[in-house]
C-alpha cells in the first residue's frame, strides 16, 4: 500500500534482513483501508454445491468492475462538462483496462455444464444479475437510459436514489456530444436539449460529425476520444456476448432465473451497439 511520505531506501547490505512490521494496536493499517475482512466474510452460500462459491464470487468481483467503471465513467464526464479532455481520456483509458479484466473474469463460469448449473441455480430462486443495480448505472452512463429498470430496486432506498439521480443526469455520451457541439461540431437541437432520461437513439447528423472528425481533418484529441470510446463500446459489447455464450452453455434455451426467454432476451439486448454513430460513421470515412 503507498503512503504519503515516500521512505528512504535503505543500504543495500542491511535490506534483506528488514521484515515487515507485525505489532498494531487495533487492526492493521491493511484492513482499516481495503476492509479485507467485510469483503473476505460476504461469501453466504445458499446450496451445499462445491461450485458455487466461484460462481458467487465472479458475480461479486463483476459487482466491483461495475463500481469501478461507473466511477471512471463519471470522473470522464465531468472532465468533459469542464472541456478537459486529457483528463476525460485518461480516466477512459483507465476503463478500458479495468473492462478487459471483468471480461477475463468470465474464465471461471464460461465453461459450466447445465448439470453444474443445476447443482446450485435452485438456491438462487428468482435472482439474476438483471437486478444488478450497478450494472444498470453502467448501462445509464452509456446512454441505455430506461425508467422502468428502476422497478426492481423500491424496496432499496439507496440503488433507487442512485439510480434515479443517474437516470436524469446526462449520459457519458451525451457529455461527449454536448462537447463536440461547443467545439463547432453540428450536433442538432434535438440531440443537445434531448431527454437525458431517455434511450440515446442514432442520429444521422452525429454520424456526420464523427465522420468528418475521423476523415483527417478534426482535431487530434477527438480522434483519441472517439477511439478509447469505441474500445469501452467493444469490450462492453464483448462482455454482453462472453455472458450471452457463457448462458447458452450453463442453460440452453430454458427460461431464466429472472423471468426472461433467457438467451433469446439476452441476444436481443446483445445486438444493441454503444455509442452507436461511433460504429456507423466508419462507412463514411
Ligand atoms: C453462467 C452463469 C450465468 C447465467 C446462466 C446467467 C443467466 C442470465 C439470464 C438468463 C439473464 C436474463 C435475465 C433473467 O431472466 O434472469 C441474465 C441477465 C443478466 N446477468 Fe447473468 N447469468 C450468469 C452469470 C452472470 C454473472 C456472473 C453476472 C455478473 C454480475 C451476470 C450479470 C447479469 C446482468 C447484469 C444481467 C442483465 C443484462 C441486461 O439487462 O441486459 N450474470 N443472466
Amino acid at each position: 500500500m503507498s503512503h504519503q511520505a515516500q521512505p528512504t531506501p535503505r543500504p543495500a547490505e542491511a535490506v534483506e534482513h528488514v521484515t515487515p512490521q507485525l505489532d498494531f494496536d487495533g487492526t492493521t493499517p491493511y484492513e482499516d483501508y481495503v476492509h479485507a475482512d467485510v469483503l473476505t466474510h460476504l461469501q453466504h452460500l445458499l446450496s451445499d454445491d462445491p461450485g458455487e462459491m466461484v460462481f458467487l464470487v465472479t458475480t461479486q468481483v463483476m459487482e466491483l468492475w461495475f463500481t469501478c467503471l461507473v466511477h471512471e465513467w463519471e470522473t470522464a464526464s465531468r472532465a468533459l462538462r469542464a472541456d478537459d479532455v486529457p483528463t476525460a481520456i485518461a480516466a477512459l483509458k483507465r476503463s478500458v483496462r479495468e473492462l478487459e479484466a471483468l471480461n477475463a473474469s468470465w474464465r471461471p463460469l464460461a465453461q459450466l455444464t447445465p448439470a453444474q448449473f443445476n447443482s446450485y441455480r435452485g438456491a438462487l430462486g428468482e435472482g439474476s444479475g438483471f437486478q444488478s443495480a450497478m450494472y444498470r448505472r453502467v448501462e445509464f452512463l452509456l446512454g441505455e437510459k430506461s425508467a422502468s429498470m428502476l422497478v426492481p430496486h423500491r424496496g432499496a432506498p439507496r440503488a433507487h436514489r442512485e439510480l434515479e439521480k443517474a437516470l436524469h443526469e446526462p449520459s457519458l455520451y451525451d457529455e461527449v456530444l454536448r462537447l463536440l457541439a461547443r467545439r463547432g461540431y453540428a450536433i442538432p437541437d434535438e440531440v443537445l436539449g434531448r431527454d437525458v432520461a431517455q434511450r440515446h437513439e442514432p442520429s444521422p447528423a452525429v454520424e456526420a460529425a464523427w465522420a468528418d472528425i475521423y476523415a483527417g481533418d478534426g482535431p487530434e484529441d477527438l480522434v483519441r476520444l472517439g477511439e478509447v470510446l469505441t474500445d469501452v463500446a467493444e469490450l462492453v459489447w464483448r462482455w454482453r456476448n462472453d455472458h450471452l455464450v457463457a448462458t447458452r452453455r450453463a442453460m440452453g434455451a430454458k427460461p431464466g432465473t429472472g423471468g426472461s426467454a433467457g438467451v433469446a432476451w439476452l441476444e436481443k439486448r446483445a445486438q444493441t451497439y454503444v455509442f452507436p454513430e461511433l460504429w456507423t460513421a466508419r462507412s463514411y470515412v
